[in-house]
Parts: structure tokens; sequence; C-alpha cells
């Protein structure tokens, strides 16, 4: 049993399938590594009139605001190197009225115990957060980046966010300009725990990617694209930064002078 998607919601998802193409060619996907997921509820079209034939999953403290939201996303244990299929490995939800559960609407493989991924109750806060700030980010993608998951295990930059960024920003111009908020770090916290779910968010309010310590990044954009950008290019900071390490030298950097220049010039 599964709904008919209309043209907006399969060319997000069409974009969803191309970008998770990226983050495994770029080794940031090994396994079930990553997930992604679309706030779908402004576009979705053709609610089924019962929900009684799909799968229903109940779920605890989520928050109210929840309620009779669409959300597409990828399958728990799940390879995002199979995106190329959506429905095989990621599905769309609909919460009901009172937020304490949601139906399988569409996707899931068809079989029953196909659930959303473990950071669920990550992407719905962070969609629900975008939604109060006025925000136009309706996409979340969570991945491995090496470079910058390497960084965290630094203890330099495990805690300091500002040392971090100045590392990344002084690689070369382009990260000033496109990760413009810079990126935030979150302490280690439990993998699909509310706790980390609370920390991204407080994380993306003043920052254009969260950094999970010791285990990835998340970001958020109109798009599957954008969303991808901006860690993409924290990325190339970070693997600037320690192949000049790696090659024996410490990075010259451009200098604050130099990053303020840009700031003032291009009014990032
Ligand atoms: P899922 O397979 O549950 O999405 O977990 C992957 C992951 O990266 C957890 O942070
Ligand atoms: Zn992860």
């Amino acid at each position: 049993m599964s709904v008919i998607l209309n043209d907006l919601v399969k060319e997000e998802i069409s974009k969803v399938s191309e970008v998770a193409s990226y983050l495994f060619s770029k080794g940031w996907a090994e396994r079930n590594g990553g997930n992604i997921s679309i706030n779908l509820t402004e576009i979705f079209t053709g609610l089924p009139e019962s929900f009684d034939e799909f799968t229903y999953v109940s779920v605890a403290n989520f928050p109210k605001e929840a309620a009779n939201k669409v959300f597409f996303v990828t399958g728990t244990g799940k390879r995002l190197r199979e995106l190329n299929k959506p429905e095989k490995v990621s599905c769309i939800i609909k919460f009901d009225d009172s937020a304490s559960g949601y139906h399988i609407i569409w996707g899931g493989n068809n079989d029953p115990s196909f659930r959303p991924t473990s950071e669920l109750i990550s992407h719905v806060k962070i969609h629900l957060d975008k939604i109060a700030e006025g925000s136009d980010h309706r996409t979340i993608v969570h991945t491995h980046p090496i470079e910058l998951i390497c960084m965290t295990h630094y203890y330099r930059f495990n805690t300091d966010e500002q040392a971090f960024n100045f590392a990344i920003w002084s690689t070369l111009p382009e990260v000033r300009a496109f990760v413009p908020r810079g990126v935030g770090i979150t302490p280690y916290t439990l993998p699909g725990s509310e706790a980390l779910a609370d920390l991204t968010v407080a994380a993306l309010r003043s920052k254009d990617v969260a950094i999970w310590n010791l285990h990835g990044a998340l970001a958020t954009g109109r798009d599957a694209h954008e969303a991808f950008d901006f860690i993409d290019v924290a990325n190339k900071g970070a693997t600037i930064f320690l192949k000049c390490l790696a090659s024996g030298f410490s990075p010259l950097g451009m200098s604050q002078e130099n990053l303020d220049e840009l700031v003032e010039v291009f009014g990032l």
C-alpha cells in the first residue's frame, strides 16, 4: 500500500538520491552511515482518506508541533548508496494529530519492520525549529565526512569552536564565503538521543553546519544540494588544513585581516 507522489515531491527526492551518490563516492557514507530527511508538509498532496492500511509506529516524547507533519526520511540500517531506489531504503511518514506516532505512507520496501533513521528525533526537532524561525530550509543531511571528523579527534579542535572555524576559514576564501556562519561543535553525545537533537538545534541557530564530535556533520538547506554544499565546503577547509600537516608543515593560513576583508567586501 502506498500513496502517489506529485512532481514536486519526486523532484526533491531525486535530489536526495543524487546527493547520496556524492556522499558515498566521497567515502562519507559507509554501510548505513548518514541519514537524510525532507519536510514535505507544504508540498505533499494526496494524503489517503484512511490510514488504516499503513504501518503505525508510536513514539514517546516527540514535540506536539510534529502533529500532522509529513516527512521523507531515510531508513535505519539502510545503505544511502541505494537511494537510487528510494522506495527501498527510505520512506514518507505522516505524524498523527497528537504527535504520539506516525504512519509510514510510502516506501519502506513494503516491509512492516522497516523504520526511519535512528536519528529521527534530531531530524524532527531541527525541522520544527527551522519552521519556527521562519527559515526556508526544508532538507537535512547528516553524513560522516572524513576530514571534519578527523579534526574533532585533535584536542585543540574538540571543544574550541573559534579555533576550528579559524583553521578551516583561513585555508581558502571560499570556505569563509560559503560557510559564512561557520561550524558549531557539539560535545560527543549518544547517537540517536534527544540530547544530541537539542544540542544540534541550538548549534544550527547560529551556524551553517553542526559538527557532531567524533561522529559526523549535519546541515540544513533549501534542498539536498544546498545542505550538502555547506558540509562539502567546510570539509574542503578541513582537508587542506590536514594535508598541510600531513605534508610536514603548518598551514600558512589567511590572516584575520584577510578574512575580515572578505566579510567587508562581500557583506558576509
Ligand atoms: P541510521 O542507519 O539509523 O540512519 O544511522 C546511521 C547514522 O549515521 C547514525 O548517526
Ligand atoms: Zn551518523
